[in-house]
């Protein structure tokens, strides 16, 4: 009789270089995991992805990120399987109460807040002691800057001797990769955490060294920020290329220019805005709720950073009231642009009409020297 793995049902080729957590993603059985990351070598710490083998009649539990996808019988929500999950849950809610991805969990799989009496408190709450932080900063940024302390309910993640480090890069892996949302930069490093913001969402929100630019970028691919990219400032990452199945990381490619035929040209001129902070004289720069046409822009797109609602950036509240400045930086020889934009008063009328749709008790003002509606039907629109 020839080999076989049945997983949930499921028969396919033994592959003990696999385990049964990959092999059961590749068939799209969904096994819960919270230790695991792809790239780094399993650890099996959380137990979340237990699952029920069954070889020669004998049943055992085992962690599906961890164990071999050899020949037997697999069982990933087997009843055995909830009961063992649920218990996992119970005790994670004793050590990291405030987690939400457990609290979600555990109502998932019906596990008892109260079965165990909370024994960590204070600011590590959240951490269920996973290890993955200390792992990616050791393995793959290669720094070590963090680890494991004391034993037991005393264990907890910290930087040597509990000092600010020194050799934290403020990478932000360790935080990326925390399943709870456990990792507090600011008590690992006082380096001052300066996050890349996004260009397309005009600074309203941030964007990871590897994006995509915008979303109908042409091609539709991401690139990489060799400037902000830790693996070109330092050497120390390589986590794209280790996760990236199609091994479309190729960190010596270079920007090159290529000559097509083509049979028509399209010229598009494309417009520069003026910057922002040339405008001290409105805040900007300095008040975080002073913001250009075009970071409005995004405001209002249902893509964008706030997905359409019109949120203050200060404090992501909606903005009740809003004056749009009309002429900002134009038709100023002394301090700024000579000329008119041409465009200002059209697309702050738009944007006012957008606004009074999106947050109906909100009230847009436009402060204006002149309307300049030049065009065809645009006095009747204004
Ligand atoms: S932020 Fe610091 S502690 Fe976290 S992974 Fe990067 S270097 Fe390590
Ligand atoms: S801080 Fe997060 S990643 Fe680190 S051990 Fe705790 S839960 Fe795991
Ligand atoms: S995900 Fe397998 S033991 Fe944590």
């Amino acid at each position: 009789m020839s080999k076989e793995l049945i997983i949930d049902g499921i028969k396919v080729e033994p592959d003990p270089s696999k385990t049964v957590l990959e092999v059961a993603q590749e068939l799209g059985i969904h096994i819960p995991t919270l230790c695991y990351y792809k790239g780094l070598t399993p650890y099996g710490a959380c137990r979340i992805c237990v699952v029920e083998t069954i070889w020669k009649g004998k049943s055992k539990l085992q962690t599906a990120c961890t164990f071999p996808a050899w020949e037997g019988e697999v069982r990933t929500n087997s009843e055995k399987v909830r009961k063992a999950r649920k218990s996992i849950l119970e005790l994670m809610l004793a050590e990291a109460p405030e987690a939400k991805e457990i609290q979600k969990l555990a109502e998932e799989y019906g596990a008892d807040r109260e079965k165990y009496k909370v024994h960590r408190f204070g600011p590590n709450n959240k951490c269920i002691m996973c290890g993955l932080c200390v792992r990616i900063c050791n393995d793959i940024i290669r720094i070590g800057a963090i680890g494991f302390k004391e034993r037991g309910y005393k264990r907890e993640i910290t930087t040597p001797f509990e000092e600010y480090s020194d050799i934290c890069s403020t990478c932000g892996a360790c935080s990326y990769v925390c399943p709870t949302n456990a990792i507090d930069l600011k008590v690992i490093s006082d380096r001052k955490i300066t996050p890349v913001l996004s260009e397309f969402e005009c600074g309203l929100t941030t964007r990871p060294a590897v994006y995509t630019p915008f979303p109908q970028a042409v091609p539709n691919i991401p690139i990489i920020d060799k400037d902000n990219c830790m693996h070109f400032l330092n050497n120390s990452c390589d986590i794209c290329e280790l996760v990236c199945e199609p091994e479309a990381i190729k960190y010596d490619q270079e920007d090159k220019i290529s000559e097509e035929e083509v049979g028509a040209i399209v010229v598009a001129t494309g417009y520069e805005l003026y910057p922002i902070l040339n405008l001290e004289e409105y805040g900007a720069g300095e008040i975080e709720d002073v913001i250009d046409g075009l970071a409005f822009e995004r405001l209002l797109s249902s893509s964008g950073p706030t997905v359409g609602e019109i949120r203050r950036p200060s404090d992501g509240k909606i903005a009740k009231d809003i004056v749009f400045i009309q002429c900002a930086g134009s038709r100023d020889p002394e301090k700024h642009k000579p000329y008119c934009s041409r465009i200002c008063c059209m697309y702050s009328t738009k944007q006012a009409m957008l606004f009074k749709h999106h947050v109906h008790k909100g009230q847009p003002y436009i402060f204006y020297i002149d309307i300049r509606s030049g065009g065809k039907g645009y006095e009747e629109f204004v």
